[in-house]
């Protein structure tokens, strides 16, 4: 099957064609001249600074029209690009459904373009991140520095991790890393999460330089075991299996974040019962693709 449906090809040239001739030729020209500085960016630990180098080689004046157009022209030259990544059955199964996704979100959108949905969409068509799941996206080149993990030491939250890092070389690798897409969290569930673990251990098994994967977020902390009990998989399930979590702390963010969709930790965010900490959990390769050697042999998880 080809990698774009005619349907796929339609759609992104339909919002090349919404372009003047002038604002076309922006995007073209862009869409050469950030390609270069957005993959050198990839690899800082900033998420958007690819996008920022989209918005650099577009001019100040971009609209987000353009912006849309620029995607397309990127989506139009995924087949190439993702060819050259050689990626696993498990990432490959995920792509009709994430560009159905994306022709739809850029075909019905208007007027603004979310920055963090600009953010995941040059990373996705840059194939700098690849879907892990229905909700998850994984990064392909991010790193865990020695600071955050040693302090978390030093703070009292557990030297197993520390050690665990080191027995992963995860000061010297390259990891994945997770992000949770806000536009689909339909599989934001134990089992998109098993998929996402599944998918990440097969990326593993094809780039033997890869150090695992990690993930960063309020969703980790142990406090959810209280608080969100319906959460707490996210941080137990990995960590049964060989993952460990690095402390990194309260923030405005975590709070905006962890009180988004539930009244329940609202609550308690406002009354200062509870203070949200972000904490990374990090799964080494070592164990995570045994895990997930397991986790088939008792049945692969369904796309559906
Ligand atoms: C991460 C996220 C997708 C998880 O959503 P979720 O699986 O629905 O879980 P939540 O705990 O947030 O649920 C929110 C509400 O939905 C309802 N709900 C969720 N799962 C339910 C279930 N199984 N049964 C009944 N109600 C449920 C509840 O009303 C719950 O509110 P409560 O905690 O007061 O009971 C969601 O919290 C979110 O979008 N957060 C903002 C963005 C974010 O944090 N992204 C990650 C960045 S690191």
């Amino acid at each position: 099957m080809d990698f774009l449906t005619h349907a796929h090809i339609e759609a992104f040239q339909a919002l090349r064609n919404r372009l003047s001739d002038a604002d076309r030729d922006r995007v073209d020209a862009a869409s050469v001249e950030a390609l270069d500085p957005a993959r050198a960016a990839a690899r800082h630990w900033n998420f958007e600074l690819p996008a920022h180098a989209a918005d650099a080689a577009l001019g100040s004046d971009a609209t987000d029209d353009m912006r849309r157009a620029l995607i397309a022209t990127w989506a139009l030259e995924m087949p190439e690009r993702v060819a050259a990544e050689d990626l696993p059955a498990e990432v490959m199964e995920l792509y009709p459904w994430w560009l159905d996704r994306l022709s739809e979100f850029l075909s019905a959108a208007e007027g603004g373009y979310d920055r963090d949905h600009w953010a995941k969409d040059v990373r996705l068509v840059l194939v700098l991140s690849v879907p892990g799941a229905r909700s998850q996206i994984l990064d392909l080149w991010s790193r865990v520095g020695p600071r955050a993990v040693l302090l978390s030491g030093l703070e009292g939250h557990g030297w197993g991790s520390v050690l665990a890092y080191l027995k992963a070389q995860g000061w010297r690798r390259i990891w994945l890393q997770n992000h949770t897409e806000s536009r689909h969290t339909e599989d934001f569930n134990e089992a998109g999460w098993d998929r996402t673990w599944v998918t990440s251990a097969a990326i593993c098994k094809a780039r033997p330089g890869v150090a695992g994967m990690m993930g960063a977020s309020w969703f980790y902390d142990p406090q959810l075991e209280k608080i969100s009990p319906r959460l707490a998989y996210l941080r137990l399930n990995p960590v049964k299996g060989g993952a460990f979590v690095i402390h990194q702390g309260p923030g405005e963010i975590h709070s905006q974040r962890s009180g988004a969709t539930s009244p329940t930790r609202r609550a308690l965010i406002e009354s200062g019962e509870y203070i949200p900490r972000s904490w990374l959990l990090a799964w080494p390769r070592s164990t995570l693709i045994p895990w997930a050697d397991r986790q088939k042999a008792k049945g692969a998880p369904s796309a559906d």
